[in-house]
């Protein structure tokens, strides 16, 4: 439970509290909190640095039983995303001290040379998504999330930000549903369980839902996701969501990968992080999440939601490099490598969606390439548009987000290393050089004049080590993206 309090704290008890402290600076507005920071400072270890923690118990001035400082460092240097790191670390230090709840200081907007409600947004986000432990594998839970989380902020705000309170949390609890689904096992989210799991909640939203199961797929021609799939005993599926608000006045696309595994197929992945190719549908689990989101959120705009989902298995039966298939679009693809799985159950998605739908503008959201991880690392996602309008806007929402994208080009010429010496196109670039853009291209290929964005998340989809507010595995990437971007569309 998370909520909005205004009280005085010398009256009011308050177990524990968590207080942000800058190094150089006063950054709150109540006199008791800045003499209780003006003692701790008086100690050698807390300064108020970046990192810097200090608990004391029963202090003299309030009615608290626990304080926690923790140093944000210089003011010049404070930031939303330096608020959400310290509202994931305050919540996660409260865990790891197996305590039930907190009771969060705001700032001073002011002081901090924000505007609410940005630090206010920001620290609800942290705390959010810092009190997320994905544990359903455990049989002993060492950890348990924190049951009750407050915000301590003027009365004024306390009156009025309970709407942002609200879509905050929606907000997150999206990106806390796509983190589950990509933590699942394999083993439990094969593209049927995975297709159930989604339509449930969908279902139980209002979303209206349409599954193409293996039959459907087939008589309808999704030639090139079904040469994925052919590999696996799990049957695949395609999902369409739709959000359709009286009034909406746009459409648009979201398209997102959903390869429940990605062995690579007969062109077998090495040993490694094969594990890690679980998370291979982050993609669909962002743009689930951020339907769901929607339905609660209720903007006024049309989304339509379609995720392609198979397992990329080897097997007799399955799909062998140098086989041509025929995609949904009527043009064939000459498969030469099983493992440039993606874009093959994309494009069938995306030539469906732009037929049926005819959206304004579209994007897909993949974890597309390991060229983009050399690219841009493990924190960035690339932006992939001819449309430097939505690209741009992609990059600021990612910004305001922190989900960070980067703008990556779109050249013509390469276009030429697609074709094939026996079909329309092949799935991978005779070169090995700039795998991601030669990935965007091959898109690029079936969204005809659509405005058009993919954004390629293979890094920033899934961490191996838990960061601030996030625990290690599957990061929700793309639903805080996408629920900022669309407002602004
Ligand atoms: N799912 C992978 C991309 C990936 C790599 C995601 C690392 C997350 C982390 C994708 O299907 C893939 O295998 N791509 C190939 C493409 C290549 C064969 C053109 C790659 O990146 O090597
Ligand atoms: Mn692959
Ligand atoms: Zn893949």
């Amino acid at each position: 439970m998370l909520s909005l309090k205004s009280v005085d704290l010398r009256k009011v008890k308050a177990e524990t509290l968590a207080i942000p402290v800058c190094e150089d600076r006063d950054i709150h507005d109540d006199k008791i909190i800045t003499s209780l920071i003006t003692r701790a400072k008086k100690l050698e270890e807390f300064k108020g640095d970046s990192g810097e923690e200090v608990v004391f118990y029963n202090p003299p001035e309030l009615k608290a039983e626990r304080i926690i400082l923790m140093g944000l460092g210089k003011l010049e240097k404070l930031n939303a995303e330096s608020l959400r790191a310290f509202a994931g670390k305050a919540v996660k230090k409260c865990i790891n001290m197996k305590l039930p709840e907190v009771l969060i200081v705001l700032p001073s907007a002011k002081k901090i040379k924000m505007e609410m409600p940005l630090p206010l947004e920001a620290i609800i986000e942290g705390a959010c998504l810092g009190n997320h432990i994905f544990d359903k594998y455990k049989e002993e839970k060492k950890h348990i999330p924190l049951e009750k989380i407050d915000f301590l902020v003027t009365p004024d705000v306390a009156k009025s930000a309970g709407k942002i309170l609200k879509s905050v949390t929606t907000i997150c609890e999206g990106t806390i549903f796509a983190r589950d689904l990509i933590n699942t096992p394999s083993n439990d989210k094969k593209p049927e369980q995975f297709t159930k799991i989604i339509a449930d909640i969908a279902e139980k939203e209002n979303l209206k839902i349409k599954i193409f199961d293996e039959k459907e797929l087939k008589q309808n021609k999704f030639g090139a996701l079904l040469a994925v799939a052919a590999g696996s005993p799990s049957k695949p599926r395609m999902i369409i969501l739709e959000y359709n608000p009286k009034g909406a006045k746009k459409t648009v696309a979201l398209v997102g990968k959903g390869v429940t595994f990605d062995s690579g197929g007969i062109n077998l992945k090495p040993t490694g992080s094969l594990d890690e190719m679980k998370s291979d549908m982050s993609g669909a689990a962002a743009v689930a999440a951020t339907l769901i989101a929607l339905a609660k959120l209720k903007p006024k705009i049309r989304v339509v939601g379609v995720i392609p989902v198979v397992e990329n298995m080897l097997s007799g039966d399955a799909t062998r490099p140098g086989d041509i298939v025929r995609s949904y679009s009527g043009k064939t693809v000459e498969i030469l490598n099983t493992d440039a799985e993606g874009r093959l159950i994309l494009i069938d998605a995306i030539s469906y969606v732009v037929e049926k739908y005819k959206p304004e503008t579209l994007i897909d959201i993949a974890t597309l390439t390991g060229s983009c991880v050399v690219a841009l690392g493990e924190k960035i996602a690339g932006v992939f548009s001819s449309d430097n309008k939505l690209a741009q806007s992609i990059v600021s929402s990612g910004e305001k987000t922190y989900e960070r994208c980067w703008h990556m080009p779109l050249p013509d010429d390469y276009k030429e290393d697609l074709k094939s010496d026996f079909a329309d196109l092949k799935n991978i670039a005779g070169s090995k050089w700039g795998g991601a853009i030669t990935g965007a291209l091959f898109l690029a290929e079936f969204v005809g004049d659509t405005k058009w964005a993919h954004i390629d998340i293979a890094g920033p989809s899934y961490q191996k080590k838990g960061s601030d507010y996030c625990g290690v595995g599957g990061t929700g990437f793309g639903v805080r993206l996408f629920c900022d971007l669309l407002e602004k569309l």
